[in-house]
């Protein structure tokens, strides 16, 4: 076979087999395969698309490309829970805990963030000590001992992946469905869980722009999952503004555990409940999606989500007296008030823009190498829908550095929408994929 003959295949809008996609991911992992040849079959793929079963291929061919971390160890139904990212988004902090306390084991692999989204482990890092560098002994051990064990993106799941996605990022290929589709569900299927609740996120802080595009991502992974035999759901959610108030890692941190201490965010709050309890409907237990959130509603009530998390922290080698005190968490020496300069309802908050403005201040990371700031990020104290008169508090930056801070208060005013009527219509789930 010729990597020629796949690429003008694939130019010419035919559907590759099976055995030619294989040797395009064994070769371009291999190395046999060159970048400039890998760069021209996905641009093919980007304008002429791939179908269900080309999609699928690529999946396992990036799956097989490497290890498949075995969970049979776990007693119970693994289910995981992904996001295609956002901004604000701690959903995980919470909610994986949360379904925990209720007996659904959970073994996770997280990931760092890079640009305008964050990452659940960075976050996880503001507790002292907290490490996701756990032995495959040790991680096993805690997911059956306590329920819940996290871990970092180890080396050689779909190594295919990884490399693919690093050209696709560098030659504008990252934007189409069933590269997007592929690329998370390999690592999805090659961590070794029974079920997947996913995420997908809507808006200008996502990928996907529209719902119909979410929805069309949604069914891809869905019916890859399927393809399968994991139970695979995609919940649509909107990331059109931040999600909750916080952004940036310790901040993010506080938010999480005051929902589990019942003071959550409503948005937030809606999504854990929803990711939550079609979680707990896919570990079988609960029998359906109300009698699940009534569950979670009530480890939230009763403590037993937080105590979790406490056990968690400690285990991964963490200080868990900061759940019960978040003031021992990292803190910016500076904390200025933004103020509004005119009168109206908030019509938008650009989730991309304050991704970048956290990111900017510090909270996220411009390249690989960067180093962030734990302590620093963005408190809204208003959201979209929320009237506002002129000197109104829109916000709170959490800084380290004055410079910096004045920048961000110019941004934010950039970024916070304000009109005469209020033309807050969007719902916070969109649609839920089965
Ligand atoms: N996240 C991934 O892991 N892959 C993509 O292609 C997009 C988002």
């Amino acid at each position: 076979m010729r990597m020629y003959d796949v690429i003008l295949k694939k130019r010419k809008g035919e559907e590759l087999s099976k055995e030619e996609i294989e040797f395009f991911v064994k070769g371009f992992t291999n190395g046999s395969i060159p970048d400039y040849q890998a760069s021209a079959l996905l641009m093919a793929i980007f304008f002429n698309k791939m179908s269900k079963k080309e999609t699928a291929d690529l999946t396992m061919a990036m799956v097989n490309s490497g290890d498949k971390i075995d969970l049979s160890s776990i007693k119970g139904v693994k289910v995981d829970k992904h996001s295609t990212g956002g901004v604000g988004d701690k959903t995980s902090i919470c909610l994986t805990p949360l379904v925990a306390s209720l007996g659904a084991p959970v073994a996770k692999m997280s990931g760092r963030g890079l640009g305008h989204t964050g990452g659940t482990i960075d976050k996880l890092e503001a507790f002292d000590g907290f490490s996701v560098e756990l032995s495959e002994e040790d991680f096993i051990k805690n997911a059956n001992n306590i329920g819940i064990a996290l871990t970092g993106q180890t080396g050689n799941i779909a190594p295919a992946d990884k490399k693919i996605y690093a050209l696709r990022d560098v030659t504008a290929t990252v934007d189409n469905l069933s590269l997007i589709a592929s690329s998370i569900m390999s690592k999805k299927i090659a961590s070794g869980a029974d079920a997947i609740v996913l995420d997908v996120k809507v808006g200008d802080g996502a990928f996907m722009k529209t719902p119909e595009a979410a929805k069309e991502l949604a069914r891809a992974m869905v019916d890859i999952g399927t393809s399968v035999n994991r139970k695979t759901i995609g919940v649509i959610s909107d990331m059109d503004q931040p999600l909750g108030y916080a952004i940036g890692n310790s901040l993010e941190v506080i938010e999480a555990i005051e929902l589990l201490k019942g003071n959550g965010p409503k948005d937030l709050l809606e999504l854990v409940l929803t990711l939550g309890s079609y979680m707990l409907v896919c570990g079988k237990i609960a029998s359906n999606f109300e009698e699940g959130k009534e569950l979670l509603i009530k480890n939230i009530e009763n403590g037993k989500g937080l105590e979790k998390l406490k056990e968690f922290v400690e285990a991964q080698y963490g200080d868990s007296s900061f759940v019960d005190d978040t003031s021992k968490l990292p803190k910016a020496e500076y904390v200025i008030a933004v103020k509004a300069k005119d009168e109206g309802y908030i019509s938008k908050i650009n989730a991309e823009a304050f991704g970048i403005i956290a990111m900017e201040l510090g909270a996220g990371r411009e390249t690989k190498e960067s180093v962030i700031d734990l302590a620093v990020g963005i408190v809204l104290n208003k959201k979209r829908g929320d009237y506002i008169k002129e000197g109104d508090v829109l916000a709170y930056i959490h800084s380290n550095d004055m410079r910096k801070a004045e920048k961000a208060n110019n941004d934010i005013l950039k970024n916070i929408i304000i009109t005469k009527d209020n033309t807050n219509n969007i719902p916070l789930i969109y649609d839920v994929i089965e």
